[in-house]
């Protein structure tokens, strides 16, 4: 069979990854467990760079440079406010022009093509894909055919099903990073620690075996030895098989809870997600009790005073409103954090992460 052909998710981690590489870093975007430690770090230093960077009108102009000369599509046929926008200003900030597919009812497919055709097509036009799919592995195995394309481009998965959101999970551990970090003058982070999350407890809570940001985090997450996870869901929205079967490889301690009340007080940090019925057509997660995977305002006299509240957003009732305004809440500067890595991302992907080092170094170091 040619190797194009393959079912990438029958393939062992270390080939995939390997796969999705070119000069030993990340081409494609597509698996959390393509970030390593050190890789974490150098894009949440570069988001900070970036951010910092992007403040005068000077670094902003510069930044803008970066990829004018390159083109992105944004091909996201399923719905999404976040990634989408928040993909759209990134590529705004380096200066790459970027056009959107969300219909695909709008394209030839409804004409007979095949989504892989279509995609194939695109690269033609672009530089970069951008891509949110229904389908789990769709986006690992259109990189492995666009590798074998003599015109290949990049994907990025902004969320692929049930499985993964990788740039998602680097938003929110840059968003931990910046909690757990001493921020200098501005609230910059001069040096991010190498492992803040050492002695630390995250607990996940809410609808896990669907919510494809909880387990692109937990691949992040195990890459820091000493950190301690809870996932607290009802037994049927519990965390699938093959993380918790990671985590224990990992040898990272980890516990399932039935309650979010009950480990209030012994979290760090918590991970909220919304339940994900979408899913589920006939309708039966909804009729789970989640009274107790809710957080709520009254359990505030519970929390540590550096307690980080996380949730990928949207969000309905199980983040109470009334936490919006607590300084433990994080969510909204998680959304602005996902700009910032998202373009550091890019100009990771389109090798001009140096040029952003230089810049910062001969303008912003004394
Ligand atoms: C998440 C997603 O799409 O997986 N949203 C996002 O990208 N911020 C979470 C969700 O939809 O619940």
């Amino acid at each position: 069979m040619d190797a194009s052909q393959e079912d990438p998710s029958q393939m062992p981690t270390a080939h995939r990854v390997a796969l999705l590489a070119r000069d030993d870093r990340p081409f494609h975007v597509i698996l959390a467990q393509q970030f390593d430690r050190e890789l974490i770090h150098t894009l949440c230093r570069l988001a900070e760079r970036v951010r910092v960077i992007a403040e005068t009108r000077q670094g902003a102009n510069f930044l803008r440079t970066l990829l004018s000369h390159k083109r992105a599509m944004l091909y996201f046929i399923q719905p999404s406010t976040r990634t989408f926008l928040s993909f759209s200003a990134a590529c705004q900030i380096l200066g790459l022009s970027n056009n959107e597919v969300r219909d695909s009812s709008t394209s030839s497919e409804v004409k007979g093509e095949s989504e892989e055709d279509t995609v194939r097509v695109l690269s033609q036009y672009f530089d970069v894909i951008i891509m949110r799919h229904p389908g789990e592995g769709f986006a690992e195995s259109i990189a492995h055919k666009l590798n074998h394309m003599r015109r290949s481009i990049p994907i990025i998965n902004g969320g692929s099903g049930k499985d993964q959101h990788p740039t998602q999970a680097l938003l929110d551990i840059y968003t931990l990073h910046r909690n757990f970090s001493p921020a200098g003058p501005g609230g910059v982070i001069r040096a991010f620690e190498d492992n803040p999350f050492a002695g630390k407890t995250v607990a996940f809570a809410g609808d896990l075996a669907r919510g494809r940001t909880v387990r692109s985090l937990v691949y992040l997450l195990c890459r820091y030895p000493g950190v301690r996870l809870l996932f607290v869901a009802p037994d049927e929205l519990q965390i699938h098989e093959d993380i918790l079967e990671h985590v224990g490889q990992q040898n990272i301690e980890h516990e399932l809870c039935g309650s979010l009340p009950d480990v209030v007080a012994d979290c760090d940090a918590i991970y909220m997600t919304r339940l994900q019925d979408e899913h589920d057509l006939a309708g039966e997660s909804k009729k789970i009790n989640l009274e107790d995977f809710r957080l709520d305002a009254a359990m505030k006299d519970r929390f540590k005073p550096k307690l980080a509240i996380l949730h990928p957003l949207p969000r309905r009732k199980e983040l109470d409103v009334r936490l919006d305004t607590d300084p433990r809440a994080k969510y909204w500067e998680q959304v602005r954090n996902g700009m910032w890595m998202r373009a550091a991302l890019l100009a990771f992907v389109f090798n001009v992460d140096g040029a952003i080092i230089d810049h910062h170094h001969s303008h912003y170091s004394h």
